[in-house]
């Protein structure tokens, strides 16, 4: 099942993040993937908001991973970026699949492919005009699929709200 949505600047990005967040539970795994400045830590802001955890996102780039708690869930932030894939051991990426309270969120996860579960969301972030996105969702699984339909019907009841 895929999806692809569009946001007209980064607070349309940081709203639909947000919107996920509230859906995601542990054990729940999202990838992120499309080029520099496409929005992918605009969206994962919005997620740690929607996951009820009260901190500002910063990129993960210098540290490849960031942790944010709360009560019952931890949230795994990682940006893969600088790590050649004979790296991602050592980053936690493995650790953090055991964590039976983690939600996972990982930018560039290229140099982590085998460590990765099918079963995920995977998006993809476009540039399009100006501070226009185009944000392509593909569920794997089960799991995945429940999300992005919540999600889709959240964002119609909205849109019929306004
Ligand atoms: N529709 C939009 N959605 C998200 N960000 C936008 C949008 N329009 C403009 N921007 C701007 O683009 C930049 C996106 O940066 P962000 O760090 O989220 O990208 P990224 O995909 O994580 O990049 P990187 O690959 O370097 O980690 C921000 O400066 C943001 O303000
Ligand atoms: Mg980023």
């Amino acid at each position: 099942m895929t999806q692809a949505l569009n946001t007209r600047g980064p607070d349309e990005t940081l709203s639909l993040g947000e919107r996920m967040g509230r859906l995601l539970k542990p054990l729940d795994i999202l990838c992120l993937r499309g080029e520099l400045g496409s929005g992918k830590t605009t969206f994962v802001s919005g997620l740690v908001r929607g996951l009820g955890i009260p901190a500002p996102v910063q990129s993960p780039t210098f540290t490849l991973e960031r942790i944010y708690r709360r009560k019952g869930l931890v949230f795994h932030h990682f940006d893969l970026y600088r790590v050649a894939a004979a790296h991602t051991g050592d980053v936690g990426i493995e650790a953090a699949l055991q964590d039976p309270a983690g939600v996972i969120a990982i930018e560039w996860p290229e140099s982590g492919d085998i460590y990765l579960p099918g079963d995920r969301l995977d998006l993809r972030f476009f540039h399009s005009q100006g501070d226009a996105r185009r944000i392509r969702i593909e569920a794997r699984g089960q799991r995945p699929k429940e999300i992005l339909a919540a999600l889709m019907r959240c964002g119609r009841s909205r849109r019929k709200a306004s």
